[in-house]
């Protein structure tokens, strides 16, 4: 098989770029491990940026997104039993997010891709890079029996944190930064109507807390637990008693409760490489940066390096300009960075860590009741919670 470009992984990051590539008359093949049962059987965080959506129009994808999808302008901080309320529009100029499922987002795109009989396989086994430094890199892969090889122009890595990309650069050509949280996210999923129709963000003596949605029919609840303990530790009763723990009466009170429909435990990680670039491969979304859920930067910026690896393509091809593939990784990771300071503020305030001391719940404490007293504070808190641009 020959194409101009490969790309691995068939999340949102991969469907998107060939999404846009394709509609752009660019050659790509998606390899992905998984079936796509698998892929759209994950459940992941559901907050997108307008930059995002934006780019979903873009590919063709935005149509259900516009129709099912929640317009939000603002969002709940509680802290020390009272309910505090972000006005993102009023602060970020008129800006607001919108709440819609990540498996959606993947659901959409997949179709759309079919759509267009986009080249997507499942169940690419045993994908391997080579001659990634050369201009004729390839790409391997077993489809049952047989080898299939794939010689292509550029190589993007949109493979996740576990994928193979990443791995297939030399150690000493990257750098990587990494932060581990003592703690995971017990994740709920309920049919049930939200306690707010906002997202409430919540820290408590006993630990975070988050009331999130996917609809209003159906509820995200998290609670921060220990690394150590399992989803089996936690019946769903014990689950409803520690999140009402730890919300203020206001919502407590109101909370509806049911069987969840799924439960899981995430741990909390941050990860960043540099550079995003080896040769002629590309590292995008997962494959090259990790963030704690707070804030819901994950998704959103993997479309941001999504957005600049499409126009810097674009421009390669179409124009023979290759300016914006040498500085893809520089620009991309300038605002990785940015988003991972705004996602480690917000976890770091937020949680509760074994080490605290009263001193760092005091000053935590101190920089809430700043936040609210602050239109400057609730400024940069708003900008960086709908996107700083791209
Ligand atoms: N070969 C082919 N595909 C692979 C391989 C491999 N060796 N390893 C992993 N994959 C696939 C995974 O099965 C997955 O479907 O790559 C895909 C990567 O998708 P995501 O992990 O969703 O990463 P990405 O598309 O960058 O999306 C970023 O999704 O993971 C969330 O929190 C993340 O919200 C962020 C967003
Ligand atoms: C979610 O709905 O899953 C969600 C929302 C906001 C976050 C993280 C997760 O910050």
């Amino acid at each position: 098989m020959k194409v101009q470009v490969c790309i691995i992984g068939g999340g949102p990051s991969g469907l998107l770029l060939s999404q846009l590539l394709h509609l752009q008359g660019i050659d790509t093949v998606v390899l992905e491990k998984q079936s796509r049962d698998y892929v759209l059987g994950r459940i992941r965080a559901g907050v997108i940026e307008q930059g995002f959506a934006r780019l979903m129009h873009e590919a063709g994808c935005g149509e259900r997104m516009d129709r099912e999808g929640e317009i939000h302008e603002g969002f709940h901080i509680a802290h020390g039993g009272i309910l505090d309320r972000v006005d993102l529009s009023k602060y970020s100029g008129g800006n607001s997010v919108l709440v819609y499922g990540q498996t959606e987002v993947t659901r959409d795109l997949y179709d759309a891709r079919d759509r267009m009989k986009g080249a997507v396989v499942h169940q690419a086994e045993d994908v391997a890079l080579f001659d990634l430094t050369s201009d004729a890199p390839y790409v391997t892969y077993r489809d049952g029996g047989r080898t299939v090889r794939v010689d292509c122009d550029y190589v993007v890595g949109a493979d996740g944190f576990h994928g193979v990309s990443r791995g297939s650069i030399p150690k000493g050509a990257l750098r990587e930064y990494e932060k581990v949280f003592p703690f995971g996210w017990l994740g709920v999923l309920s049919r049930t109507k939200p306690v707010s129709p906002e997202l409430i963000y919540t820290r408590h003596a006993r630990g975070f807390a988050l009331c999130s949605l996917r609809s209003q029919v159906l509820s995200r609840y998290y609670i921060q637990v220990p690394l150590t303990d399992k989803v089996e530790d936690w019946s769903d009763d014990a689950f409803w008693a520690e999140l009402k723990h730890r919300l203020p009466a206001e919502a407590s009170d109101r909370l509806l409760t049911g069987p969840s429909i799924e439960k899981s435990i995430a741990p909390l990680r941050s990860y960043v490489v540099e550079p995003m670039r080896h040769g002629n491969l590309f590292l995008v979304g997962d494959a090259a940066h990790i963030f704690p859920p707070t804030g819901a930067r994950g998704l959103n910026t993997a479309a941001s390096d999504v957005h600049y690896l499409y126009h810097a393509m674009v421009a390669h091809y179409r124009k023979g300009d290759g300016s914006g593939l040498d500085c893809y990784s520089q620009k991309a990771l300038t605002r990785v960075w940015k988003a991972q300071r705004f996602s480690w503020w917000m976890t770091t305030l937020l949680h509760r860590f074994s080490e605290d001391t009263p001193y760092d719940d005091k000053l935590k404490e101190t920089e809430l009741a700043y936040l609210f007293s602050s239109e400057a504070a609730l400024r940069v808190l708003a900008e960086n919670y709908v996107g700083l641009p791209y």
